[in-house]
Formats: structure tokens, C-alpha cells, sequence
């Protein structure tokens, strides 16, 4: 059997898709009168919004010129969703103001209407990058230089976006890919690296899990 190639987007968008839907739900369910529930998720929004404009920004910075040289025309569509994403973001914050300073069902409407676009806007966004940037980085790079840029990348993070991270991903996963990812950390890591990562991810995985990583 060949080994699966190194994956550099599969998961992160996972675990940024999970987020972005339950934000979106939670949004069109805020009744009027529910004050605490509306700046619990203003700040939900604004911690996750923090970790998606750095992801982005990475990837700017530690991917793009790696696409520019693989296919110049997916790095411009790339750059330009990153430009769409920055501007939607910025809407939906304002509607997250406005829905603070007047709490309303207009406002609740129209920050649930804002959130759906964002979420249109990104899906096709990640599907560029899954089902076209990323065939044409395999094509033209092997896994060592694939890896070592992901590492670049991933070091460059504030450590609580990766811990954001780490868990959005875990439970969009499949058994197999968490399986397959924290194995990698396990052998990659120092082990006391390592071992905060478990502690933060532990319950998300269930026993059986651990030891299939474990003996990896
Ligand atoms: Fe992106």
C-alpha cells in the first residue's frame, strides 16, 4: 500500500469548519432576552476570529511562496480569499458590536446573516485549498519540504492559537487521522511537549485511542 502524502490543510480546516458551523447555529438560536448568552458569544467569535487571521497570515507567509512556485494562478485565488475572508471577518465583528449595543432580534438576525456568509465565503475557500493547492504542492515538492514548512508555520503560532486549535481538531477528526497525527506528535515532540498536548486533548479520545498512539 503507498503512504498517504503529508497532509497540510486537512485537519486545521476540520477543526475550523466544526467551529465556524456551531458559532453560526449558536447565533441564529440567541433569543432577544438572553444577554449572557450573547456576549458569551461575542467572545467566542472574537478568540476564534483572533486564530483565523493568523492562520492565515501563515499561510501567507510560509505557504504561498511554495504555491507561487507550484501554480502561480492557485496563489493569486489564494491571496484574494484570504483579502475576501479579512473583509468578512471585519463585517461580522461589526455586527457582533452592534449586537452588543443594541440587543435585539434584528441584530441577532443580522449577525447570524453574517456569520452564514462568512461561512459560505470560507467554505470555498478551503475546498481551493484541500482539493487544488494542495494536489499541486504534492506535485511539485516532496513531504520533507511539505513538513518542514508545516513546522515553520505551526512554530510561528501563539501557542493558544495552537492549543485552539488542537482542540477544534480533535473531535472533527476521524479515529484514524487523530490516530495518525498525534502518533506523529508523540514521535516528533519532546516528551514533556508531548505530554502538555496530551493533557489538553486526553478527553477527546477515548482509551482505546491512546493505546493504538501509544504503540504507534
Ligand atoms: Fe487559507
Amino acid at each position: 500500500m503507498t503512504q498517504p502524502r503529508f497532509d497540510l490543510f486537512t485537519l486545521v480546516h476540520k477543526g475550523q469548519r466544526r467551529v465556524l458551523f456551531e458559532i453560526t447555529s449558536a447565533a441564529g438560536q440567541l433569543s432577544a432576552h438572553d444577554s449572557a448568552g450573547r456576549h458569551g458569544l461575542a467572545s467566542r467569535i472574537r478568540a476564534f476570529f483572533a486564530t483565523m487571521i493568523e492562520h492565515a497570515e501563515h499561510e501567507d507567509t510560509y505557504l504561498l511562496p511554495l504555491v507561487i512556485q507550484a501554480a502561480p494562478e492557485l496563489a493569486a485565488r489564494m491571496q484574494a480569499g484570504h483579502a475576501a475572508l479579512d473583509a468578512q471577518l471585519a463585517d461580522v465583528l461589526a455586527n457582533v458590536d452592534a449586537a452588543l449595543a443594541a440587543e435585539t432580534r434584528v441584530g441577532d438576525l443580522a449577525l447570524y446573516h453574517a456569520l452564514a456568509r462568512l461561512t459560505s465565503t470560507y467554505l470555498a475557500h478551503v475546498d481551493l485549498e484541500d482539493l487544488e493547492v494542495q494536489p499541486a504542492l504534492w506535485a511539485a515538492f516532496d513531504d520533507a519540504k511539505l513538513a518542514q514548512v508545516q513546522g515553520q508555520l505551526v512554530a510561528a503560532h501563539r501557542p493558544a492559537t495552537v492549543m485552539f486549535n488542537l482542540q477544534a481538531m480533535m473531535p472533527a477528526a476521524s479515529s484514524e487521522e487523530r490516530a495518525a497525527f498525534l502518533s506523529g506528535l508523540r514521535r516528533n515532540m519532546p516528551p514533556p511537549a508531548f505530554a502538555h498536548v496530551r493533557g489538553l486533548v486526553q478527553p477527546l479520545l477515548a482509551a482505546t485511542e491512546w493505546a493504538l498512539i501509544d504503540a504507534a
